[in-house]
């Protein structure tokens, strides 16, 4: 099937990604910073298929440079990237250094390897403050945070070098991924964790914090922010077929990625106590800054164009999700 090198695959969705290309017979080159992915994620999916994983950073050209010279891959995704908003607002410098410059370096290498496929994780960050719901790919793209901006950049980079120099590129723009693995072999590690489902969980396990809920006078069936959760298995099916499409020839293209469907934060809350069993403690916070009222996407192009389809629900996502959790904390109180 081929060499894939998947930048970022110690992450969150990297590792996922990872597991359904060795699924499908891929080999796997890893390249990660390790700055918020983890050895221990990249040791288990060694497990799972032929793994290679170099330690690099994309803003020193000369590693990503030297990954090419060393493994001849066929397609690159590319995941690694600083990714939260709060931060990115805070420290644009550390997002605009690593997600744009260190993006122009992973396609320089590839442009001198010859390597002319790439899967990209955008967002729907690039929209900025909704003009209209479910957003399709047709809506402007005006981001509202430097996060959003270096994946828009991106996106525009990737179309421009398409142009020049032939290079084809699947832009994902994924809503609000959930979930674990299945079969409980990843699932989701930040340090810190500012995600609504992993923080409610987490506040379930002794020690936790309160759950913090941020808003609760927002224009919406219930006060609280509406996001479209989609699942991260879902998700990496999606790159596969992406793969797929850029293998057959397809063009530079782009897809949201998401369910169609919207859930506010006490629904999710709710849905977390019916999977726990317990009832959760809760805090009512003001705003978080920089949250939309409602972001749902419409995945119309991803279903025609990919033949993709978001299968499993927001209740299993939070069940796999439950059942990482309690690996996690586990695994931390044994290290
Ligand atoms: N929330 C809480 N308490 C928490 C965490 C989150 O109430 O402890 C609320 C947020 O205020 C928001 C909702 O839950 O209303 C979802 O928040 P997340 O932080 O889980 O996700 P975001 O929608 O802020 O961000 C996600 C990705 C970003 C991406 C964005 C695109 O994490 O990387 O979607 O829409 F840019």
């Amino acid at each position: 099937m081929g060499k894939i090198l998947v930048t970022g695959g110690a992450g969150y969705i990297g590792s996922h990604c990872v597991l359904a290309l060795l699924e499908n017979g891929y080999e796997v080159v890893i390249f990660d910073n390790l700055s918020t992915g983890h050895i221990e994620t990249v040791e288990k999916l060694k497990k799972y298929g032929h793994v290679d994983f170099v330690k690099g950073d994309l803003q020193n050209l000369s590693d990503i440079k030297s990954l090419f010279n060393l493994y001849k891959t066929d397609a690159v995704i590319h995941f690694a990237a600083f990714s939260q908003v709060g931060e990115s607002v805070k420290n644009p410098q550390k997002y605009y250094m690593n997600n744009v410059c260190g993006t122009l370096n992973l396609l320089s290498a590839m442009l001198e390897a010859g390597v002319k496929k790439i899967v990209f994780s955008s967002t729907a960050a690039t929209y900025g403050e909704p003009e209209y719901i479910p957003i399709d790919e047709k809506h402007p793209q005006n981001p509202i945070n430097p996060y959003g901006q270096t994946k828009l950049m991106i996106e525009k980079i990737m179309d421009d070098y398409d142009k020049a120099y032939g290079l084809k590129s699947v832009r994902l723009r994924y809503f609000n991924v959930a979930g674990a693995d299945s079969q409980g072999r990843v699932g989701e590690w930040h340090e810190p964790e500012t995600h609504l489902i992993p923080n409610i969980l987490k506040s379930t396990f002794s020690g936790g914090q309160t759950f913090k809920m941020f808003g609760t006078d927002y224009d919406t069936k219930d006060g609280t922010c509406v996001r479209d959760y989609i699942n991260v298995e879902d998700l990496a099916q999606a790159h596969l077929l992406a793969l797929d499409y850029l293998n057959k020839g397809g063009e530079t293209n782009y897809f949201n990625l998401g369910t169609n469907d919207g859930n506010t934060v006490k629904e999710v809350f709710s849905a977390c106590e019916k999977v726990t069993g317990q009832n959760i403690p809760v805090d009512i916070c003001p705003r978080r800054e920089g949250d939309p009222a409602s972001l749902v996407a419409d995945n119309t192009k991803a279903k025609s164009v990919l033949g993709w389809k978001a299968q499993n629900s927001l209740e299993y996502s939070i069940e796999k999700a439950y059942v990482w959790e309690k690996t996690l904390q586990k695994e931390l109180i044994n290290a």
